[in-house]
Formats: C-alpha cells, sequence, structure tokens
C-alpha cells in the first residue's frame, strides 16, 4: 500500500518538476487547451456547474474551463508543488477565475458523494494505479444524470516497445495506458453510459513536433543540466520517433470518452 502511494507521489514529483515544465509547458496533456475545450463541449457543461478536475496538475484546464463554459471549478492534484502553483496562479489573476485547488488522492477524493455535475480527468487516468477504484469515486461524487469526461492516451495491447516503459513512458502516460477500447470498457465497468469515443491522436503528433523543438531549444540554451535530464534528451530524439512512428501505425493514440449516470 506504502509502495503504491510512494510510486503516486513519485509521478506526481516528476510532474512539478523543472524539466517537465519545461518540455511540458502548463497543460499538461495533447492538444492543451484546445482539447480541454473539445472536452468540455462534448461534456456539455453549463454555466453554474459544480466541476471537478481530478489530476489537475498546473491547474491550467480547471481555470480555462471556469472562465469558457462560467462553471465552478474544483481541481484535485496530488502533487505538492502543483497544487501550490495552481492556488497561487488562481489568486494572481488579474479578473478572478471560480476555481479553488485541494491535494489528494485521485482514487480517495475528499468530498461527499453526489456533489458535482461534471468531473473530467486529462491525462491522468493512464497513471493512476487502482483506475477502477477512480472510476467508482466518480460514479460516487457525481449527482445522478452527471457527466464525466475523460481524454487519455492509449496503447494498444503489446505494442510498447521496452525502451518506452520507463520514465520517458511514464512521462508521455504510456506506461499504464489502456486501450482505445479499454477505457470505453473501464467506464462501463463502472456503469456509466457511454457516448461514442472522439480520436484526437492527431494531437499527439502535434506534441512530438513541440516537444522536440523545445529539446532542441533547452539544449541550446544551456537549461537541460541535470543528469536525469541529459539522461532523458539524449535518448529523446529516437524515442519521439519511436512514439511517432507508433501513432501512426494506429498503436498510441489519444482519445476523448464521455459517460454519463443514470437520472
Ligand atoms: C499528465 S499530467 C496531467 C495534468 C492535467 N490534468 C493536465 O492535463 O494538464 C498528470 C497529473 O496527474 C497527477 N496525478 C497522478 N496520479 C494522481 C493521483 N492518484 N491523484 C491525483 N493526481 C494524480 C500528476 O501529479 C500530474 O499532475
Amino acid at each position: 500500500m506504502l509502495d503504491t502511494y510512494a510510486a503516486k507521489i513519485c509521478c506526481a514529483d516528476l510532474y512539478s518538476s523543472e524539466l517537465a515544465r519545461l518540455i511540458l509547458g502548463d497543460s499538461l496533456h495533447p492538444g492543451g487547451l484546445r482539447a480541454t475545450n473539445r472536452l468540455g463541449r462534448v461534456m456539455g457543461l453549463q454555466p453554474g456547474w459544480r466541476v471537478l478536475d481530478l489530476a489537475c496538475g498546473m491547474g491550467t484546464s480547471a481555470t480555462a474551463l471556469s472562465r469558457v463554459f462560467r462553471c465552478r471549478v474544483t481541481g484535485l492534484e496530488l502533487g505538492a508543488d502543483a497544487a501550490v502553483t495552481s492556488r497561487r496562479r488562481a489568486l494572481e489573476q488579474p479578473i478572478p477565475a471560480n476555481v479553488d485547488f485541494v491535494r489528494g488522492d485521485a482514487e480517495l477524493p475528499p468530498f461527499r458523494e453526489g456533489v458535482f455535475d461534471a468531473v473530467l480527468i486529462e491525462c491522468a487516468t493512464s497513471l493512476f494505479p487502482d483506475k477502477a477504484a477512480a472510476m467508482a469515486e466518480c460514479r460516487r461524487l457525481l449527482k445522478p444524470g452527471g457527466v464525466l469526461g475523460i481524454s487519455d492516451v492509449t496503447v494498444e495491447p503489446g505494442s510498447l516497445p521496452p525502451e518506452l516503459d520507463g520514465t520517458v513512458g511514464m512521462m508521455l502516460c504510456l506506461t499504464d495506458a489502456l486501450s482505445a477500447e479499454g477505457y470505453r470498457a473501464l467506464l462501463e465497468q463502472a456503469e456509466f453510459i457511454t457516448d461514442e469515443p472522439e480520436d484526437l491522436s492527431a494531437e499527439v503528433l502535434t506534441l512530438l513536433a513541440d516537444l522536440r523543438a523545445k529539446l532542441a531549444l533547452g539544449q541550446s540554451l544551456g537549461l537541460i543540466d541535470t543528469e536525469l535530464a541529459v539522461d532523458l534528451t539524449t535518448a529523446a530524439p529516437e524515442l519521439l520517433d519511436r512514439v511517432e512512428r507508433l501513432v501512426e501505425s494506429g498503436k498510441i493514440g489519444y482519445w476523448l470518452y464521455v459517460g454519463r449516470t443514470p437520472v
């Protein structure tokens, strides 16, 4: 139990690291806010809704959704630095956003049942060791007729090469990702009524091109100086080529899912 929690914290710290910020930016998923707005639209977010962003990272999506859809958004994040940064940034906004941020574990969210109209999880379900527990919690937190939106990296079974099974694979959410059908099955096992999933895999190709440019820039400016960063960036160009080929062949993707609870 402790080992699993320690692994979760380590993963959360990795996403809060300077290196992750440098190469991924603030929106820690393919498609950035474009994909977030798409998710909000297909979920049908409405003004005044209470929305939970589970594993909200730097709070970028939570803040954007609160503005675009005029919802009240709570972000839950395990990483201590990310939770603090999200809170600070929300306070620094020139026009206040209707958001708040809490530190906690998505598998044990500290909220009463039936308080949210919608829950979203972007690029994080793949990281949860107990995905079924997280889905059960989403069911518990949603009101009847509530909506769950998930976007995540997909990996078809047996297609991840061993060199993508380490830190780089984890940062790209590949290591414990499900297949495109697997996420839909996960939602249905938790008794969500699902819509047809949407394929946003082209966003991964855009993200890879972006990563290549940022790594090259980071190296030329001498910003990549820790041992881990040097190891990662030395191996990165070949790994990114590998991921690109897997995306093009449909083995790796990025899909968007919506599930609803019965009214
Ligand atoms: C790829 S990032 C995505 C962040 C954010 N959803 C976004 O799209 O910008 C994954 C995030 O999930 C968080 N995370 C991983 N496991 C978690 C857990 N069990 N509970 C809460 N947050 C978790 C990590 O700390 C990290 O911030």
